[in-house]
């Protein structure tokens, strides 16, 4: 998704915005563009394509200023060309760069024509621009008119703006997108979120819903959605560089993969005693409000869905509770019937996913018992909004496709699973024995990650396929969607998951020789069946691969393919550790097809926007 970078100082920014532009490359984008103040007029330098062909440009024809926007643009309205690209300007005397979208765009669009605007561009921001510029025109000063013209716009927005009028001031303004402030010596920023900022600074505000700011080197002035003068907190940030750096990888997925293992670590940290899910983790009062739960129902997108599927199984299973889980842009427009006693839980790495962030919302309004957020970063929106929460551990995660978030969300679902299996008067012994296996996992795991060397050797195999099926059963089945989609996001190659029992319903029409077919094998009561479905792809000459747990690759013969064995720890754990092979599966697939692994073709890290 779009990024945001501004900076006021006493220095030169040129390099200070373009070192967060480039740390904001993970959200995906597809222009690039900066604007700075100089005396009397904005200098603009735009781009299509990759920050470095804006930094490119800057070389040939370099600006420099103390005061000034920059951004990383993820087209939605208008193609990702120069001319769409932002900082969009009114003349050279007002610039504004944007996240997010204004759904009434047309209609201001059409009167501000009527007025005398002319239109550069085919992007809803551009009518941001006019609609302050006119209002500066008739005696306002940018804050003031910035406050104005937001009262006129729907849809969610960050915004951030700079006037050649007003030198070194920077107005920007939050409503559904995110925005921070990072505090400086005698300088303060914006941005879409704190890592482009924290070679500067590790002091920031979390802006709110409605605030808009007006900053300068030395000051800043904030007023809420009531135009009421209000102070907020500041706050440390413990996010070092190193988080947020490659180090010696070849991609951050590549990191992120490896991570896992002391990701899923911390996220148990001071959670767990030897014997049970410690009390409150999920926040005050969090033991009282779980102790009425009768049903769960879970609401996510994408991968984050996928663990939620995950956790449906060993709800039921394990707490003997009944989960739901739905996609987030579904469950928003639906009227929900909530039975009492209902939990409702919301899964986001990011924490600004607009369908989930609007999902919870939604969900607050329809009568659920609590709500409750499973969530990667403090300060989120949809942090704030739930009314518990419990976050993954994972430390940033840049690459687009997500691996440490989603292996970490399982963790923390089965955190739930367990501390509602216990208030649902689970056996103690069994209870204990679960709490037990979760100890282990890291270790499982690394060993896991021990498999890479036999990924990349196989991964030669795929980089010509178009095609490849993936099949599971039970818990394991969303684990095979979950493969599906790292294949496909990364490497570009069409995969499907199916629930190995639907095979013979239609998809088994797709297996020929030239097919590869995955399934996921865990050590578990469905392995006959499971046996049952790899035989009809083999019957049909399919190209399989089995990834199972070692206690039952003595199951499988040579006519069932590819066999690769690891220790998965039971039926609690399996789902985490069956991840891992398949994440390396498509991690070598696609850096052996040449693709761009850590920003995949069209796809945004944090998805703002409907
Ligand atoms: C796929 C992926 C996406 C996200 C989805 C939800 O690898 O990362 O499918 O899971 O966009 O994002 P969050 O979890 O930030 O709400």
């Amino acid at each position: 998704m779009c990024g945001i970078v501004a900076a006021a100082a006493r220095r030169n920014i040129r390099d200070i915005l373009m070192v967060g532009l480039y740390a904001l490359e993970y959200r995906g984008y597809d222009s690039a563009g900066i604007a700075l103040q100089q005396d009397g007029f904005l200098a603009r330098q735009r781009a299509a394509g990759k920050v470095k062909e804006l930094e490119a440009l800057l070389e040939a024809s370099p600006i420099d200023g103390h005061c000034g926007i920059s951004h990383t643009r993820w087209a939605t309205h208008g193609k990702p060309n120069t001319q769409n690209a932002h900082p969009q300007t009114a003349g050279d005397q007002l610039a504004l760069v944007h996240n997010g979208i204004i759904e009434n765009h047309a209609a201001l669009r059409n009167e501000l024509r009527e007025s005398g605007c002319e239109f550069n561009s085919d992007t809803d921001t551009e009518v941001m621009v006019h609609l302050i510029a006119q209002l500066m025109g008739s005696g306002l000063d940018l804050f003031a008119a910035v406050r104005k013209a937001i009262g006129r716009l729907r849809g969610a927005f960050a915004i951030a703006v700079v006037s050649a009028v007003e030198p070194g001031v920077v107005v920007g303004a939050r409503r559904g997108s995110p925005l921070v402030l990072g505090i400086g010596d005698g300088e303060h920023f914006l941005a879409s979120d704190v890592y482009p900022l924290i070679a500067e600074t590790t002091r920031f505000v979390y802006l709110e819903e409605g605030d808009v700011v007006a900053l300068n080197a030395d000051d800043y002035e904030i007023r809420n959605e009531s135009d009421e003068l209000v102070t907020r907190p500041v706050k440390e940030v413990e996010v070092t560089i190193d988080a947020v750096e490659r180090g010696d990888y070849n991609h951050y997925m590549q990191k992120e993969i490896f991570e896992q293992p002391q990701a899923v670590a911390e996220t148990l940290e001071g959670r767990l005693s030897a014997s049970r899910v410690l009390p409150n983790i999920f926040g005050v009062g969090a033991e009282e409000v779980l102790g009425k739960i009768c049903q769960v129902h879970i609401v996510a997108c994408g991968t984050s869905y996928h663990a939620g599927l995950v956790a449906r199984y060993q709800m039921e299973q394990l707490a003997g509770i009944p989960c739901r889980v739905e996609i987030a842009s579904e469950y928003r427009y639906r009227r929900p019937v909530v039975t009492d006693d209902t939990l409702f839980v919301v899964i986001s790495q990011s924490g600004e996913t607009a369908d989930t962030l609007a999902a919870l919302k939604h969900a607050r309004q329809a009568g659920y018992t609590a709500t409750l957020a499973i969530c990667n970063v403090a300060e989120s929106s949809i942090v704030r909004e739930a009314e518990l929460v419990l976050m993954t551990r994972a430390g940033p995660e840049i690459g687009v496709a997500s691996t440490k978030a989603f292996t970490t969300q399982l963790v923390a679902l089965q955190l739930l699973v367990l501390e509602l299996a216990r208030l649902n008067g689970v056996d103690e012994t069994r209870y204990a024995g679960y709490v037990a296996d979760l100890n282990h996992l890291p270790e499982l795991l690394n060993q896991a990650l021990g498999l890479d060397a036999e990924f990349e050797a196989l991964a030669a195999a795929f980089i010509e396929k178009e095609d490849a099926l993936f099949l599971g059963r039970g818990s394991h089945y969303p684990i095979a969607m979950e493969g599906a989609l790292k294949l496909k996001e990364i490497s570009y190659i069409h995969a499907e998951a199916y629930a190995a029992g639907e095979l013979k319903h239609g998809p088994l029409a797709l297996v020929d020789e030239k097919m590869p077919v995955f399934a996921v094998a865990p050590d578990n009561t469905l392995l006959e069946k499971l046996i049952s479905n790899i035989e009809e792809v083999s019957a049909r000459g399919g190209e399989l691969y089995v990834i199972a747990d070692s206690k039952v690759v003595s199951s499988f013969g040579q006519r069932h393919g590819h066999i690769m064995g690891l220790d998965t720890g039971g039926p609690l754990l399996s789902p985490v550790v069956m991840t891992i092979p398949l994440q390396l599966l498509a991690y070598h697939v696609a850096v052996q097809r040449g693709t761009n692994v850590d920003q995949p073709r069209n796809l945004a890290k944090s998805v703002t926007v409907e």
